[in-house]
């Protein structure tokens, strides 16, 4: 009886940024629409293939390496990274103004399909 009521408790607590689950599919199309974003929004400060492009002002903060997300100080859940992405970070601007919640969500699929195979299996297995 307990043990149930935690369970709802837990099901039903208040919504985490990290309990929020991507509406897209992973698929080979949401990835596709994703990309096509990425090229538009990111590749200024993270490359085609998600290494950082440095900086030319030396002081600036190195963007991410976005095939590393276990280095990332924000999250690599989804509902981290779509907090990441709409509010931005102390050091990247965030994209709300620029894209939808929907774009943002396709994003995330493009960056995922950047990281390594054991990553990107066991993220969606976890979710
Ligand atoms: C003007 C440069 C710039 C652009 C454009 C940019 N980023 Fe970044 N990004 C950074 C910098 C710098 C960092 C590292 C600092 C930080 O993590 O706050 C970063 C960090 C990140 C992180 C890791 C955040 C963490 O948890 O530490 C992710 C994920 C990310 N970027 C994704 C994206 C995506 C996706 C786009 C396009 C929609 C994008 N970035 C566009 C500069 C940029």
């Amino acid at each position: 009886m307990l043990r149930t009521s935690v369970l709802v408790w837990l099901l039903a607590g208040s919504p985490t940024p990290q309990a929020r689950t991507n509406p897209f599919p992973h698929t080979p199309q949401s990835i596709e629409t994703g990309r096509r974003i990425y090229f538009k929004r990111c590749t200024r400060c993270h490359d085609a293939k998600g290494k950082p492009v440095l900086p030319t002002d030396p002081g600036a903060t190195r963007p991410a390496d976005l095939t590393r997300p276990k280095e990332w100080e924000h999250g690599m859940t989804d509902g981290e990274m779509f907090d990441t992405l709409r509010e931005g970070t102390e050091e990247m601007a965030g994209f709300k103004d620029k894209l939808s919640d929907d774009e943002i969500w396709r994003v995330i699929h493009f960056v995922r399909s950047l990281w390594p195979e054991e990553l990107r299996r066991r993220s969606y297995e976890d979710n």
